[in-house]
């Protein structure tokens, strides 16, 4: 087989669905089966459903409406036959042996030979599975095992038996890779593979301890979570997300499982409080509530949290605690406390490093198999050995011994040494021959990261760097908090340009922030607001549109590489891109309006000539300014970069990477390529609607006022919106220059940051978090 063009998805659950939906996000047609229910009419009622409800959940599993379309309902009584014209068939059905291995006889029967056939077991061994199967079977199949949701959840673990084709499982991880985004980690035939089998152990050690040690469970999460770099969720409110009651199944498939000297019988003590929350129905967020809850009693909105000694519900206690904020410096420090809090997270810490350790090589072949499983499948910061390297494998293996735990050999190998290291620029980890191994990137993954351990920037200040990231290409890197825009971005902006035209061929925009950027830094915009310094923000927003419009001239191409949030100034610095190359998970939106003022870097300029220019819209002035109204006056912001082309964020030919690994190398490939021959771009005018426009805008604006849609500041900020999209006071025959409706962006911002409406606005998210609805 070449490649994958079509593909099956048994089982429509949780699982099967959403993975349905990712190979329909990467643009490949999926034919997604399940039983046919009792008592219906509609066979394949299952299914459709499946499809019908993913249309609605959020966060969505489709990343477009187009995506949607691309997946077909059906039964495996009437359909089975039709899996014949597919090259992959996921198996999601139900976690029982024998019905996964009943489904595999008829499937053997049915399936045109070389189709591969993958299982998304959690639990279940290959060797188990395929007994029995023609070796033809055994040569096709593999275990694929996704996280949920399958959309977001980057790991997939792969598992292969002694008679997979490997020429199939590249097929898979290839397409695994480059098409549905996931990062592939190669796991043995062991129970719980690995991101499970260490994350399970990690949930119970941290559980069992904070009852033994008489914790809260907000103190066992405050610990748990953000000192060592996991999300805050910790302990238990992870057990909430992934629900109680899948808990006791989880932990006896693995006991079962597991030999006899395994660490995880120790832990896996029974716990009659977790036993009577589940019969009661506490099953955690998709039950009435777990450990934490939000109690509506009486119409209120308490949030509640389960007293471990009791087990009843009281007010949430939020953990203070002046261990684990100084842990933030050195992790170290909390982990040699005396007290109650620092010899729990030991406990739990030590007990699960040490428990990775020892599945080298029993789960995993590497560490690097590890560091990626728990990073990608927990979301942790940094994997097991990661910390250990923080912490320093000396000290953790004395305090071990002191301890009297165990060491694992691999832990002993690494004393007086780190299991991550550096040569000629390369990083390296300690195999388990003892010897350190180069870290491969595959070809097409170019990381900021790996540029800048082995280089420094070639320009740099408070808020922003430029590395050259070679072939003549130069990457601007936004290093604020957040991401977020300030005047020195700008300024560094303004010294990379002369740079990349003297010396080098195109420049790429992107870093490896969770966020590509949230926008402008509205601290400062408050700061100088509150001291009256207006002439200080005018600066501010004159000279950000003076950078973006010169980097939209400069004499060298711009590529913008977006992931995650783009918004606000985030979102204006890629409209002035001469390409966009975003990661598939990319929210872009001009969401301005939201806090009372309106894109003043070019956004309404640009987002005019988009959509005057698109073809997609009727003749005149009117429809493009209708368009960017509605856009920017509802603050809209994409839920991927599918969703950003319909909203012409992106433009027909921006490409889209579905693995985040890839983005920075599809930027710069993409940037040399328009180097060749690179011409830019040509001033336009446009025709706007004028001030009948204007009008037209703000009585629409009032009719949702009316219908309670708009507030009475949304007024105040829409109004001051329509005119600039509107041309201002020019006749409607009148083209407008870019310059002048740059000139209106900068009036409308100026008049409404002098509002007490947006002062209000701004501040409010600032101190909240939250917008202000006034
Ligand atoms: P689920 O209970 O949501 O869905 C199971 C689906 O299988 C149902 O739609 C059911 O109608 C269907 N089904 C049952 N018997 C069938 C048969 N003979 N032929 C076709 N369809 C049949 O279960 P979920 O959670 O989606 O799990 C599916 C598989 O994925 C299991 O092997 C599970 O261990 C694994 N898994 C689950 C994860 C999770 O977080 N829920 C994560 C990773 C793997």
């Amino acid at each position: 087989m070449e490649a994958i063009k079509h593909a099956t998805v048994i089982g429509s659950g949780v699982m099967g669905a959403g993975i349905a939906a990712q190979i329909a996000n990467a643009g490949i047609p999926v034919l997604l089966l399940d039983i046919v229910p009792a008592g219906q009419a509609n066979r394949s009622a299952l299914a459709e459903g499946a499809i019908a409800r993913m249309q609605k959940t959020e966060p969505a599993p489709f990343m477009s409406a187009q995506a949607a379309r691309l997946v077909t309902a059906g039964n495996i009584e009437d359909d089975l036959p039709k899996i014949a014209g597919s090259d992959w068939i996921v198996e999601a059905i139900v976690e029982r042996l024998d019905i996964k291995q009943a489904l595999y006889a008829k499937l053997d029967a049915v399936r045109k030979p070389g189709t591969v056939i993958s299982s998304n077991t959690s639990t279940i061994p290959l060797a188990l599975l395929t007994e029995g199967r023609s070796e033809a079977f055994q040569r096709d199949f593999l275990i694929t095992h996704f996280f949920n949701p399958p959309r977001y959840m980057r790991l997939l673990e792969i598992v292969t038996g002694p008679k997979t084709d490997p020429a199939l499982t590249r097929v898979v991880s290839d397409f695994a890779d480059l098409r549905l985004g996931k990062s592939v980690v190669h796991c043995k035939d062991s129970p719980g593979f690995i991101a499970n089998r260490l994350g399970v152990y990690w949930l119970q050690v941290g559980v069992v301890e904070a009852i033994d040690a008489g914790l809260t469970i907000e103190e066992a999460d405050a610990v748990i979570g953000k000192p060592l770099g996991i999300p805050k969720t910790g302990v238990f409110g992870l057990i909430d997300l992934v629900g109680l009651d899948l808990m006791p199944h989880i932990n006896a498939s693995l006991s079962k499982a597991l030999p006899a000297g395994d660490a995880f019988h120790a832990a896996n003590r029974e716990l009659p409080l977790i036993k009577k929350m589940i019969a009661e129905g506490y099953t955690g967020r998709k039950g009435k509530g777990g450990f934490y809850r939000l109690n509506r009693a009486g119409g209120g909105k308490l949030k509640e949290s389960i007293d471990l000694v009791t087990g009843e519900y009281r007010p949430e206690r939020k953990a203070e605690l002046a261990e684990v904020a100084a842990a933030g410096k050195n992790l170290r420090t909390l982990l040699s406390s005396p007290s109650k809090i620092g010899r729990y997270a030991w406990r739990v810490v030590a007990q699960t490093l040490v428990y990775a350790a020892a599945l080298v090589p029993e789960a995993a072949e590497e560490i690097i198999a590890i560091d990626e499983a728990m990073r990608l499948g927990y979301n942790w910061k940094a994997g097991p050995f990661e910390i250990i390297d923080a912490l320093g494998a000396d000290w953790f293996v004395a305090r071990l011994e002191e301890a009297k735990l165990p060491v694992p050999p691999l832990l002993r190998a690494a004393v007086g040494r780190t299991f991550y290291a550096q040569a000629d620029g390369v990083r390296q980890y300690l195999g388990r021959d003892g010897a350190y191994h180069q870290l491969h990137r595959p070809a097409g993954v170019l990381l900021l990261e790996d540029i800048k351990r082995v280089s420094k920037p070639v320009l740099k200040n408070a808020s922003a760097s430029v590395w050259d990231i070679g072939d003549g290409v130069l990457c601007f890197e936004f290093t604020s908090k957040s991401n977020s825009l300030d005047e020195a971005i700008i300024a560094l902006l303004g010294k990379t340009i002369p740079l990349v035209k003297a010396k080098h061929k195109a420049l790429v925009i992107y870093n490896e922030g969770t966020n590509f950027s949230v926008g402008a830094n509205l601290g400062l915009a408050i700061f100088a607001a509150n001291i009256a310094a207006w002439s200080e923000i005018d600066k501010l927003i004159a000279g950000g549109q003076q950078a973006y419009k010169a980097l939209k001239y400069a004499p060298f191409p711009v590529v913008s590489a977006p992931a995650g949030m783009a918004l606000g100034g985030g979102c204006e610095i890629l409209l002035h891109s001469d390409a966009i190359q975003a990661y598939a998970e990319s929210y872009i939106g001009l969401v301005e309006c939201g806090v009372g003022l309106l894109p003043g870097w070019g956004g309404c300029w640009e987002m005019l000539a988009r959509w005057s220019a698109s073809g997609l819209l009727p003749h005149g002035p009117m429809p493009a300014a209708s368009k960017v109204f509605e856009t920017v006056s509802t603050a809209t912001v994409s839920k991927s970069a599918a969703q950003a082309k319909e909203l012409l964020f992106l433009r027909p030919n921006d490409g889209i990477t579905m693995n985040r690994y890839r983005l920075l190398a599809d930027a710069k490939a993409r940037a040399l390529q328009l180097a060749e021959g690179y011409v830019p771009p040509q001033p336009v005018e446009l025709r706007l609607p004028g001030p009948a426009g204007r009008l037209a805008f703000s009585s629409a604006a009032q009719s949702f006022h009316r219908r309670g849609l708009a507030t009475v500041h949304d007024l105040v900020v829409s109004d001051e919106l329509a005119g600039v999209l509107s041309g201002g006071s020019a006749d409607i025959v009148d083209p407008v220059s870019e310059d002048d409706v740059l000139e209106l962006e900068r009036e409308a911002f100026m008049r409404l940051m002098k509002t007490g409406g947006t002062l209000a606005r701004i501040e409010h998210l600032l101190v909240t978090g939250k917008p202000l609805r006034n």
